[in-house]
Protein backbone atom coordinates (compact mmCIF):
# COMPACT_ATOMS: atom_id res chain seq x y z
CA UNK A 1 0.00 0.00 0.00
CA UNK A 2 2.16 2.67 -1.25
CA UNK A 3 -0.59 5.75 -0.41
CA UNK A 4 -2.27 5.75 3.01
CA UNK A 5 -5.95 5.54 1.94
CA UNK A 6 -6.98 8.47 4.31
CA UNK A 7 -5.24 10.63 1.78
CA UNK A 8 -7.31 8.98 -1.17
CA UNK A 9 -10.21 9.48 0.84
CA UNK A 10 -9.18 13.33 0.59
CA UNK A 11 -8.61 13.33 -2.64
CA UNK A 12 -11.27 11.16 -3.86
CA UNK A 13 -14.03 12.92 -1.64
CA UNK A 14 -13.78 16.18 -3.82
CA UNK A 15 -16.01 14.94 -6.52
CA UNK A 16 -18.09 12.80 -4.14
CA UNK A 17 -19.14 15.60 -2.63
CA UNK A 18 -20.39 18.22 -4.86
CA UNK A 19 -22.84 21.23 -2.19
CA UNK A 20 -26.45 20.70 -3.03
CA UNK A 21 -27.00 23.36 -5.09
CA UNK A 22 -24.06 22.47 -7.32
CA UNK A 23 -25.73 19.23 -7.34
CA UNK A 24 -28.85 19.76 -7.52
CA UNK A 25 -28.96 18.68 -11.60
CA UNK A 26 -28.79 15.20 -11.73
CA UNK A 27 -29.13 14.12 -15.47
CA UNK A 28 -29.01 10.63 -16.64
CA UNK A 29 -30.51 11.44 -20.27
CA UNK A 30 -33.63 12.58 -19.40
CA UNK A 31 -33.58 10.25 -16.13
CA UNK A 32 -36.08 11.64 -13.32
CA UNK A 33 -34.50 11.24 -9.51
CA UNK A 34 -37.55 9.84 -7.68
CA UNK A 35 -36.59 10.14 -3.98
CA UNK A 36 -39.18 8.09 -2.86
CA UNK A 37 -36.63 5.39 -1.37
CA UNK A 38 -38.51 1.70 -1.11
CA UNK A 39 -39.88 0.26 2.08
CA UNK A 40 -37.21 -1.20 3.87
CA UNK A 41 -34.18 -0.45 1.36
CA UNK A 42 -31.84 2.23 1.45
CA UNK A 43 -31.66 4.73 -1.34
CA UNK A 44 -33.29 6.81 -4.00
CA UNK A 45 -35.11 4.95 -7.07
CA UNK A 46 -34.15 5.63 -10.48
CA UNK A 47 -37.13 6.09 -12.92
CA UNK A 48 -36.13 4.62 -16.61
CA UNK A 49 -36.28 6.76 -19.65
CA UNK A 50 -36.30 3.99 -21.71
CA UNK A 51 -39.67 2.11 -22.69
CA UNK A 52 -39.87 -1.26 -20.64
CA UNK A 53 -41.40 -4.33 -21.18
CA UNK A 54 -44.62 -5.42 -19.97
CA UNK A 55 -44.05 -8.03 -17.12
CA UNK A 56 -44.10 -11.51 -17.76
CA UNK A 57 -43.43 -11.42 -21.30
CA UNK A 58 -39.92 -12.69 -21.40
CA UNK A 59 -39.00 -16.41 -20.58
CA UNK A 60 -36.49 -16.37 -17.90
CA UNK A 61 -33.00 -17.16 -19.30
CA UNK A 62 -30.63 -19.69 -17.46
CA UNK A 63 -27.19 -19.39 -17.28
CA UNK A 64 -25.04 -21.73 -19.15
CA UNK A 65 -23.04 -23.40 -17.09
CA UNK A 66 -19.31 -23.08 -17.43
CA UNK A 67 -17.39 -26.00 -18.48
CA UNK A 68 -13.84 -26.23 -17.53
CA UNK A 69 -11.23 -26.03 -20.06
CA UNK A 70 -9.24 -28.93 -18.38
CA UNK A 71 -9.46 -30.86 -15.26
CA UNK A 72 -5.75 -32.56 -13.65
CA UNK A 73 -4.23 -33.14 -10.65
CA UNK A 74 -4.52 -28.98 -9.27
CA UNK A 75 -8.38 -29.36 -9.53
CA UNK A 76 -10.53 -28.27 -12.47
CA UNK A 77 -9.50 -25.35 -14.25
CA UNK A 78 -11.96 -22.57 -15.47
CA UNK A 79 -11.37 -19.29 -18.12
CA UNK A 80 -13.49 -16.32 -17.99
CA UNK A 81 -12.85 -13.17 -20.04
CA UNK A 82 -14.75 -9.88 -18.55
CA UNK A 83 -15.67 -7.73 -21.80
CA UNK A 84 -18.43 -5.31 -23.13
CA UNK A 85 -21.14 -7.03 -24.69
CA UNK A 86 -24.66 -6.00 -26.36
CA UNK A 87 -27.44 -7.65 -24.44
CA UNK A 88 -31.03 -7.57 -25.34
CA UNK A 89 -32.61 -7.02 -21.63
CA UNK A 90 -34.85 -4.50 -23.47
CA UNK A 91 -36.78 -5.93 -26.52
CA UNK A 92 -35.53 -4.05 -29.69
CA UNK A 93 -33.15 -1.79 -27.47
CA UNK A 94 -29.62 -2.94 -26.44
CA UNK A 95 -27.84 -2.68 -23.50
CA UNK A 96 -24.27 -2.69 -23.13
CA UNK A 97 -23.54 -5.10 -20.28
CA UNK A 98 -19.86 -5.67 -18.94
CA UNK A 99 -20.30 -9.15 -18.17
CA UNK A 100 -17.90 -12.22 -17.46
CA UNK A 101 -17.68 -14.04 -20.65
CA UNK A 102 -19.60 -10.58 -22.00
CA UNK A 103 -22.92 -11.85 -20.36
CA UNK A 104 -25.03 -10.73 -17.75
CA UNK A 105 -25.29 -12.74 -15.83
CA UNK A 106 -22.31 -14.56 -16.08
CA UNK A 107 -21.80 -18.00 -16.73
CA UNK A 108 -22.91 -20.64 -13.67
CA UNK A 109 -19.70 -22.22 -11.93
CA UNK A 110 -20.23 -25.68 -10.29
CA UNK A 111 -18.35 -27.14 -8.14
CA UNK A 112 -17.66 -30.33 -5.78
CA UNK A 113 -17.06 -30.16 -2.60
CA UNK A 114 -12.85 -30.60 -1.60
CA UNK A 115 -12.24 -30.46 -5.81
CA UNK A 116 -9.99 -27.47 -6.10
CA UNK A 117 -11.54 -25.07 -8.71
CA UNK A 118 -8.83 -22.64 -10.37
CA UNK A 119 -10.82 -19.84 -12.76
CA UNK A 120 -8.33 -17.47 -14.63
CA UNK A 121 -10.02 -13.87 -15.33
CA UNK A 122 -9.00 -11.70 -18.41
CA UNK A 123 -9.77 -8.22 -18.43
CA UNK A 124 -10.74 -7.28 -21.53
CA UNK A 125 -12.93 -4.07 -19.88
CA UNK A 126 -11.37 -0.31 -19.78
CA UNK A 127 -11.25 -0.64 -16.20
CA UNK A 128 -9.71 -2.29 -13.72
CA UNK A 129 -11.35 -5.27 -11.69
CA UNK A 130 -11.29 -7.81 -8.30
CA UNK A 131 -13.17 -11.02 -8.59
CA UNK A 132 -14.64 -12.06 -5.33
CA UNK A 133 -16.25 -15.34 -4.67
CA UNK A 134 -18.71 -14.56 -1.59
CA UNK A 135 -19.33 -17.40 0.81
CA UNK A 136 -15.83 -18.70 -0.24
CA UNK A 137 -13.77 -20.20 2.16
CA UNK A 138 -10.54 -18.84 0.13
CA UNK A 139 -6.95 -17.86 1.06
CA UNK A 140 -6.51 -14.35 1.66
CA UNK A 141 -4.88 -13.75 -1.72
CA UNK A 142 -7.20 -15.15 -3.66
CA UNK A 143 -10.28 -13.94 -2.05
CA UNK A 144 -10.67 -10.45 -4.22
CA UNK A 145 -8.88 -7.70 -1.78
CA UNK A 146 -10.74 -4.64 -3.11
CA UNK A 147 -6.87 -3.44 -4.11
CA UNK A 148 -5.78 -6.68 -5.53
CA UNK A 149 -6.84 -5.70 -8.95
CA UNK A 150 -6.90 -7.01 -12.76
CA UNK A 151 -5.49 -4.10 -14.38
CA UNK A 152 -6.73 -4.09 -18.16
CA UNK A 153 -5.29 -5.91 -21.25
CA UNK A 154 -2.82 -3.83 -22.55
CA UNK A 155 -1.90 -1.64 -19.33
CA UNK A 156 -3.93 0.75 -18.95
CA UNK A 157 -3.03 1.61 -15.67
CA UNK A 158 -5.37 3.71 -13.92
CA UNK A 159 -5.79 2.63 -10.37
CA UNK A 160 -2.36 1.45 -9.64
CA UNK A 161 -1.49 4.22 -7.45
CA UNK A 162 -4.17 2.21 -5.40
CA UNK A 163 -1.37 0.17 -3.96
CA UNK A 164 -2.33 -3.82 -3.37
CA UNK A 165 -0.73 -6.93 -5.16
CA UNK A 166 -2.37 -5.91 -9.25
CA UNK A 167 -1.93 -8.27 -11.95
CA UNK A 168 -2.24 -6.48 -15.54
CA UNK A 169 -4.40 -8.79 -18.09
CA UNK A 170 -5.35 -11.85 -16.48
CA UNK A 171 -4.40 -13.78 -13.46
CA UNK A 172 -6.19 -17.31 -11.97
CA UNK A 173 -7.52 -17.59 -8.71
CA UNK A 174 -7.10 -20.41 -6.78
CA UNK A 175 -10.74 -21.84 -4.74
CA UNK A 176 -10.20 -24.71 -2.20
CA UNK A 177 -13.72 -25.44 -2.42
CA UNK A 178 -13.47 -27.04 0.84
CA UNK A 179 -16.43 -26.65 2.18
CA UNK A 180 -20.45 -27.49 2.32
CA UNK A 181 -22.78 -27.88 -0.84
CA UNK A 182 -23.77 -23.76 -1.03
CA UNK A 183 -25.14 -21.35 -3.59
CA UNK A 184 -22.71 -18.89 -3.80
CA UNK A 185 -21.87 -16.27 -6.37
CA UNK A 186 -18.90 -14.25 -7.86
CA UNK A 187 -18.60 -10.28 -7.95
CA UNK A 188 -16.41 -7.38 -8.76
CA UNK A 189 -14.94 -5.72 -5.21
CA UNK A 190 -12.85 -3.24 -7.15
CA UNK A 191 -12.06 -0.61 -4.61
CA UNK A 192 -14.59 2.50 -4.71
CA UNK A 193 -16.49 1.29 -8.23
CA UNK A 194 -18.03 -2.17 -6.98
CA UNK A 195 -21.23 -0.35 -7.27
CA UNK A 196 -21.39 0.65 -10.55
CA UNK A 197 -18.87 -2.63 -12.04
CA UNK A 198 -21.94 -4.58 -10.71
CA UNK A 199 -24.76 -2.63 -11.72
CA UNK A 200 -23.09 -2.93 -15.38
CA UNK A 201 -23.26 -6.74 -14.97
CA UNK A 202 -20.15 -8.24 -13.25
CA UNK A 203 -22.21 -11.09 -11.26
CA UNK A 204 -22.57 -14.85 -11.36
CA UNK A 205 -23.16 -17.89 -9.48
CA UNK A 206 -20.96 -20.26 -7.98
CA UNK A 207 -22.48 -23.22 -7.05
CA UNK A 208 -21.12 -26.18 -4.84
CA UNK A 209 -22.56 -29.59 -4.42
CA UNK A 210 -21.19 -32.19 -2.29
CA UNK A 211 -22.66 -36.14 -1.67
CA UNK A 212 -24.61 -35.49 1.21
CA UNK A 213 -27.10 -32.85 -0.47
CA UNK A 214 -27.16 -34.98 -3.98
CA UNK A 215 -28.64 -38.14 -1.53
CA UNK A 216 -31.14 -36.41 -0.27
CA UNK A 217 -33.42 -36.01 -3.01
CA UNK A 218 -34.39 -32.50 -3.45
CA UNK A 219 -35.12 -31.63 -6.81
CA UNK A 220 -32.42 -31.20 -9.33
CA UNK A 221 -30.92 -30.77 -12.49
CA UNK A 222 -33.67 -28.60 -14.75
CA UNK A 223 -35.80 -28.82 -11.52
CA UNK A 224 -33.11 -26.70 -9.58
CA UNK A 225 -32.80 -23.06 -10.86
CA UNK A 226 -30.54 -20.18 -9.70
CA UNK A 227 -32.82 -16.90 -9.72
CA UNK A 228 -30.40 -13.44 -9.40
CA UNK A 229 -32.63 -10.77 -8.47
CA UNK A 230 -31.46 -7.11 -9.21
CA UNK A 231 -32.91 -3.90 -10.26
CA UNK A 232 -32.22 -1.16 -12.70
CA UNK A 233 -32.82 1.85 -14.51
CA UNK A 234 -32.32 2.35 -18.04
CA UNK A 235 -31.51 5.13 -19.81
CA UNK A 236 -33.58 6.28 -22.97
CA UNK A 237 -31.08 4.64 -25.18
CA UNK A 238 -31.08 1.35 -23.95
CA UNK A 239 -27.72 1.75 -21.48
CA UNK A 240 -27.47 1.51 -17.41
CA UNK A 241 -28.67 4.40 -15.78
CA UNK A 242 -26.43 5.18 -12.77
CA UNK A 243 -25.81 8.31 -10.92
CA UNK A 244 -21.74 7.85 -11.37
CA UNK A 245 -19.76 11.01 -10.74
CA UNK A 246 -17.56 9.60 -13.42
CA UNK A 247 -19.25 7.65 -15.54
CA UNK A 248 -16.16 6.40 -17.29
CA UNK A 249 -15.60 4.76 -14.04
CA UNK A 250 -11.94 5.84 -13.84
CA UNK A 251 -11.08 8.85 -11.97
CA UNK A 252 -13.49 10.05 -8.97
CA UNK A 253 -15.52 7.53 -7.27
CA UNK A 254 -18.92 7.95 -6.02
CA UNK A 255 -22.43 9.02 -6.80
CA UNK A 256 -24.08 11.89 -6.95
CA UNK A 257 -25.18 13.34 -3.17
CA UNK A 258 -28.66 12.28 -3.59
CA UNK A 259 -28.03 8.56 -4.49
CA UNK A 260 -25.70 8.44 -1.56
CA UNK A 261 -27.63 5.97 -0.16
CA UNK A 262 -28.43 3.63 -2.41
CA UNK A 263 -29.51 3.87 -5.98
CA UNK A 264 -32.89 1.82 -6.46
CA UNK A 265 -33.49 0.70 -10.80
CA UNK A 266 -37.48 0.55 -11.48
CA UNK A 267 -37.32 -2.16 -13.50
CA UNK A 268 -36.77 -5.86 -11.56
CA UNK A 269 -34.80 -8.40 -13.52
CA UNK A 270 -34.14 -11.76 -12.65
CA UNK A 271 -31.14 -13.41 -14.36
CA UNK A 272 -31.11 -10.28 -17.01
CA UNK A 273 -34.41 -10.61 -18.07
CA UNK A 274 -37.10 -8.05 -16.74
CA UNK A 275 -39.90 -9.76 -14.93
CA UNK A 276 -39.76 -13.19 -16.79
CA UNK A 277 -41.97 -15.67 -16.99
CA UNK A 278 -41.12 -19.50 -16.43
CA UNK A 279 -42.93 -22.15 -17.32
CA UNK A 280 -42.83 -25.05 -14.49
CA UNK A 281 -44.05 -28.65 -14.65
CA UNK A 282 -46.87 -29.42 -11.35
CA UNK A 283 -43.95 -30.01 -9.30
CA UNK A 284 -41.63 -29.38 -6.82
CA UNK A 285 -38.48 -26.98 -7.72
CA UNK A 286 -35.84 -25.98 -6.36
CA UNK A 287 -35.09 -22.27 -6.50
CA UNK A 288 -31.63 -20.99 -5.08
CA UNK A 289 -32.87 -16.94 -4.27
CA UNK A 290 -29.79 -13.76 -4.58
CA UNK A 291 -30.68 -10.75 -4.43
CA UNK A 292 -27.72 -9.27 -6.44
CA UNK A 293 -29.23 -5.94 -6.33
CA UNK A 294 -27.31 -2.93 -4.91
CA UNK A 295 -29.52 -0.83 -2.40
CA UNK A 296 -33.02 -2.80 -2.50
CA UNK A 297 -34.04 -5.19 -0.49
CA UNK A 298 -37.03 -7.36 -1.05
CA UNK A 299 -40.29 -9.16 0.67
CA UNK A 300 -41.31 -12.29 -1.93
CA UNK A 301 -44.45 -13.21 -1.30
CA UNK A 302 -46.22 -16.25 -3.59
CA UNK A 303 -49.56 -14.73 -5.55
CA UNK A 304 -51.88 -16.63 -4.51
CA UNK A 305 -49.86 -17.53 -1.39
CA UNK A 306 -48.48 -20.88 -1.14
CA UNK A 307 -45.37 -21.55 0.92
CA UNK A 308 -41.60 -21.11 0.16
CA UNK A 309 -40.40 -24.06 2.05
CA UNK A 310 -36.67 -22.73 2.29
CA UNK A 311 -34.32 -25.96 2.33
CA UNK A 312 -30.91 -23.46 2.40
CA UNK A 313 -29.31 -20.25 3.56
CA UNK A 314 -26.30 -18.05 2.46
CA UNK A 315 -23.87 -21.33 3.15
CA UNK A 316 -25.50 -24.17 2.69
CA UNK A 317 -28.50 -26.29 4.14
CA UNK A 318 -30.38 -26.17 7.33
CA UNK A 319 -30.82 -28.41 9.72
CA UNK A 320 -34.90 -29.01 8.79
CA UNK A 321 -36.93 -26.83 6.14
CA UNK A 322 -38.55 -24.15 7.23
CA UNK A 323 -41.99 -22.78 5.39
CA UNK A 324 -41.89 -19.36 4.61
CA UNK A 325 -45.49 -17.34 3.50
CA UNK A 326 -43.17 -14.67 2.53
CA UNK A 327 -39.06 -13.88 2.78
CA UNK A 328 -37.24 -11.04 3.45
CA UNK A 329 -34.56 -11.00 1.63
CA UNK A 330 -31.17 -7.99 1.97
CA UNK A 331 -28.78 -7.70 -0.46
CA UNK A 332 -26.31 -10.86 -1.29
CA UNK A 333 -28.04 -13.18 1.22
CA UNK A 334 -29.63 -16.38 -0.58
CA UNK A 335 -32.37 -18.39 0.18
CA UNK A 336 -32.58 -22.34 -1.52
CA UNK A 337 -36.23 -22.81 -1.80
CA UNK A 338 -38.73 -25.55 -2.90
CA UNK A 339 -41.71 -24.52 -4.70
CA UNK A 340 -44.57 -27.38 -4.72
CA UNK A 341 -46.54 -26.51 -7.93
CA UNK A 342 -48.50 -29.92 -8.05
CA UNK A 343 -50.53 -27.28 -5.50
CA UNK A 344 -52.18 -25.60 -8.47
CA UNK A 345 -53.97 -26.73 -11.60
CA UNK A 346 -52.72 -26.97 -15.20
CA UNK A 347 -52.65 -23.08 -16.71
CA UNK A 348 -52.36 -21.40 -13.46
CA UNK A 349 -50.35 -18.35 -13.09
CA UNK A 350 -48.27 -17.91 -9.83
CA UNK A 351 -46.87 -14.49 -9.42
CA UNK A 352 -43.77 -13.96 -7.12
CA UNK A 353 -44.15 -10.39 -5.51
CA UNK A 354 -42.69 -8.38 -3.68
CA UNK A 355 -44.17 -6.05 -0.51
CA UNK A 356 -41.86 -3.66 -0.02
CA UNK A 357 -41.94 -2.24 -3.62
CA UNK A 358 -44.18 0.08 -5.57
CA UNK A 359 -44.65 0.36 -9.14
CA UNK A 360 -42.65 -1.72 -11.21
CA UNK A 361 -40.77 -2.79 -8.19
CA UNK A 362 -43.43 -4.46 -6.97
CA UNK A 363 -43.37 -7.83 -9.18
CA UNK A 364 -40.74 -9.42 -9.75
CA UNK A 365 -41.52 -12.58 -11.96
CA UNK A 366 -43.77 -15.43 -12.75
CA UNK A 367 -44.61 -19.08 -12.61
CA UNK A 368 -46.61 -20.44 -15.39
CA UNK A 369 -47.89 -24.00 -14.73
CA UNK A 370 -47.39 -25.94 -18.14
CA UNK A 371 -48.98 -29.40 -17.19
CA UNK A 372 -48.92 -32.43 -14.52
CA UNK A 373 -45.28 -34.71 -14.44
CA UNK A 374 -43.80 -37.25 -12.35
CA UNK A 375 -42.03 -35.93 -9.35
CA UNK A 376 -39.75 -38.34 -7.38
CA UNK A 377 -38.01 -35.36 -5.33
CA UNK A 378 -38.63 -34.94 -1.57
CA UNK A 379 -38.06 -32.82 1.28
CA UNK A 380 -36.15 -34.68 4.21
CA UNK A 381 -37.19 -33.28 7.50
CA UNK A 382 -33.43 -33.51 8.17
CA UNK A 383 -31.07 -32.20 6.05
CA UNK A 384 -28.26 -31.40 7.33
CA UNK A 385 -25.66 -31.59 10.67
CA UNK A 386 -25.72 -27.84 11.63
CA UNK A 387 -24.38 -27.81 15.01
CA UNK A 388 -25.50 -24.60 16.93
CA UNK A 389 -22.76 -22.30 18.53
CA UNK A 390 -23.31 -21.52 22.06
CA UNK A 391 -22.08 -18.42 23.81
CA UNK A 392 -19.63 -18.98 26.07
CA UNK A 393 -18.06 -16.01 29.09
CA UNK A 394 -14.80 -16.50 27.58
CA UNK A 395 -15.25 -16.18 23.88
CA UNK A 396 -13.68 -12.34 22.48
CA UNK A 397 -16.61 -10.41 22.13
CA UNK A 398 -16.45 -7.36 19.47
CA UNK A 399 -18.86 -4.63 18.09
CA UNK A 400 -19.06 -2.93 15.14
CA UNK A 401 -21.58 0.04 14.31
CA UNK A 402 -22.10 0.67 10.68
CA UNK A 403 -23.40 4.43 10.68
CA UNK A 404 -23.23 7.94 8.59
CA UNK A 405 -20.28 9.95 10.40
CA UNK A 406 -16.84 9.85 11.55
CA UNK A 407 -15.52 10.65 8.57
CA UNK A 408 -16.43 13.82 5.98
CA UNK A 409 -15.13 16.07 3.44
CA UNK A 410 -16.82 19.15 1.65
CA UNK A 411 -19.60 19.12 4.20
CA UNK A 412 -20.54 15.79 3.23
CA UNK A 413 -20.59 12.68 5.49
CA UNK A 414 -19.37 9.56 5.15
CA UNK A 415 -20.43 5.94 5.96
CA UNK A 416 -18.17 4.17 8.17
CA UNK A 417 -17.75 1.70 10.38
CA UNK A 418 -16.75 2.53 14.09
CA UNK A 419 -16.38 5.89 12.88
CA UNK A 420 -13.45 4.88 10.37
CA UNK A 421 -13.44 5.40 6.63
CA UNK A 422 -12.42 2.10 5.13
CA UNK A 423 -8.31 2.45 5.07
CA UNK A 424 -6.75 -0.91 3.62
CA UNK A 425 -3.72 0.19 5.87
CA UNK A 426 -5.71 -0.72 9.19
CA UNK A 427 -6.83 -3.26 10.94
CA UNK A 428 -10.37 -3.19 13.39
CA UNK A 429 -9.17 -7.31 15.03
CA UNK A 430 -7.34 -9.57 14.33
CA UNK A 431 -9.52 -13.22 15.65
CA UNK A 432 -7.68 -16.67 15.87
CA UNK A 433 -8.03 -18.97 13.27
CA UNK A 434 -10.41 -21.86 14.32
CA UNK A 435 -11.79 -19.67 17.01
CA UNK A 436 -15.14 -18.26 17.35
CA UNK A 437 -16.08 -14.89 18.22
CA UNK A 438 -19.53 -13.02 19.70
CA UNK A 439 -19.52 -10.10 17.84
CA UNK A 440 -22.45 -7.38 18.35
CA UNK A 441 -23.21 -5.17 14.69
CA UNK A 442 -25.01 -2.57 14.74
CA UNK A 443 -27.36 -0.17 12.06
CA UNK A 444 -27.53 3.26 12.52
CA UNK A 445 -29.39 6.37 10.04
CA UNK A 446 -30.54 3.45 7.26
CA UNK A 447 -30.49 -0.09 7.19
CA UNK A 448 -27.50 -1.58 6.49
CA UNK A 449 -26.67 -5.51 5.50
CA UNK A 450 -24.32 -6.77 7.50
CA UNK A 451 -20.91 -9.12 5.30
CA UNK A 452 -18.35 -10.95 6.65
CA UNK A 453 -15.73 -12.31 3.92
CA UNK A 454 -14.05 -16.24 4.98
CA UNK A 455 -15.83 -16.38 8.36
CA UNK A 456 -18.95 -17.73 8.64
CA UNK A 457 -21.95 -17.12 11.69
CA UNK A 458 -25.15 -18.42 13.07
CA UNK A 459 -27.80 -15.10 14.66
CA UNK A 460 -27.60 -15.64 18.15
CA UNK A 461 -30.13 -12.84 18.39
CA UNK A 462 -31.02 -9.71 16.97
CA UNK A 463 -33.08 -6.53 18.88
CA UNK A 464 -32.19 -8.38 22.05
CA UNK A 465 -34.40 -11.26 20.95
CA UNK A 466 -33.97 -14.33 19.15
CA UNK A 467 -32.63 -14.79 15.39
CA UNK A 468 -35.43 -13.80 13.07
CA UNK A 469 -37.37 -15.29 10.82
CA UNK A 470 -35.08 -15.07 8.01
CA UNK A 471 -31.88 -15.76 10.12
CA UNK A 472 -31.66 -19.39 10.31
CA UNK A 473 -28.47 -21.52 9.54
CA UNK A 474 -24.49 -20.46 8.34
CA UNK A 475 -24.45 -16.84 6.96
CA UNK A 476 -22.23 -14.73 6.14
CA UNK A 477 -24.78 -11.96 5.36
CA UNK A 478 -27.57 -10.49 7.80
CA UNK A 479 -29.63 -7.54 7.62
CA UNK A 480 -29.65 -5.25 10.11
CA UNK A 481 -33.01 -2.58 10.30
CA UNK A 482 -31.94 0.92 11.16
CA UNK A 483 -31.29 1.15 14.85
CA UNK A 484 -30.77 -2.82 15.17
CA UNK A 485 -28.42 -4.88 16.39
CA UNK A 486 -27.52 -8.26 15.88
CA UNK A 487 -25.29 -10.75 18.03
CA UNK A 488 -23.31 -13.21 15.57
CA UNK A 489 -21.42 -16.24 16.66
CA UNK A 490 -18.30 -15.80 13.88
CA UNK A 491 -16.24 -18.63 13.47
CA UNK A 492 -12.92 -17.90 11.61
CA UNK A 493 -12.09 -20.71 9.39
CA UNK A 494 -9.90 -22.55 7.33
CA UNK A 495 -7.01 -19.81 6.26
CA UNK A 496 -5.09 -17.04 8.02
CA UNK A 497 -4.71 -13.40 6.62
CA UNK A 498 -6.52 -9.72 5.86
CA UNK A 499 -9.66 -9.98 4.68
CA UNK A 500 -12.71 -7.61 4.44
CA UNK A 501 -16.18 -6.93 6.47
CA UNK A 502 -18.68 -4.44 4.93
CA UNK A 503 -21.82 -3.48 4.11
CA UNK A 504 -23.43 -4.98 1.07
CA UNK A 505 -25.53 -1.39 -0.12
CA UNK A 506 -22.82 -1.80 -2.74
CA UNK A 507 -23.24 2.33 -2.26
CA UNK A 508 -22.38 2.27 1.28
CA UNK A 509 -19.66 -0.09 0.76
CA UNK A 510 -18.16 1.82 -2.10
CA UNK A 511 -18.33 5.19 0.13
CA UNK A 512 -16.00 3.77 2.93
CA UNK A 513 -18.22 1.57 4.64
CA UNK A 514 -15.90 -1.36 4.77
CA UNK A 515 -13.15 -2.80 7.30
CA UNK A 516 -10.09 -4.77 7.18
CA UNK A 517 -9.55 -7.93 10.13
CA UNK A 518 -6.62 -10.32 10.44
CA UNK A 519 -7.15 -13.86 11.13
CA UNK A 520 -4.18 -14.37 13.07
CU1 LIG B 1 -20.48 -9.92 -1.94
CU2 LIG B 1 -17.29 -8.33 -0.11
O1 LIG B 1 -18.88 -9.09 -1.05
CU1 LIG C 1 -18.02 -11.74 0.32
CU1 LIG D 1 -24.94 0.27 4.68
Amino acid sequence: MTISRRSFVRLGAAGLLLPAAAGCGVRLGGLSAGNNSAQGSAGSELSSAAPLPAPFTRPLPIPDVLAPVRSDAEGDHYEITQRAAQAELLPGLPTEVWGYNGTFPGPTIVSQRGRPTIVTHRNELPVPVVVHLHGGRTPAEHDGYPTDMILPVGGADHGHQMGGMSATGSRAYVYPMDQPAATLWYHDHRMDFTGPQVYRGLAGFHLVHDDAEDALGLPASDRDIPLMITDRAFAADGSFAYPSVDPSLTGTPGVTAEYMSGVLGDCILVNGAPWPVLEVDAARYRFRLLNASNARRYQLELDPPAPMVQVGSDLGLLAAPVAHERIDIAQAERFDIVIDFSRYAVGDEVTLVNRYGSGGAAYVMRFRVARRAPDGSRIPQRLADVRLLTPSDTMVRRSFVFARGGAEAHGMTLWTVNDQPFDPAFSHADPRLGSVELWRVRALNVEHPFHIHLAQFQVLGKGGQGPGRFDGGWKDTVNLDNGDHADLLVRFDGHRGRYVLHCHNLEHEDMMMMANFDVV
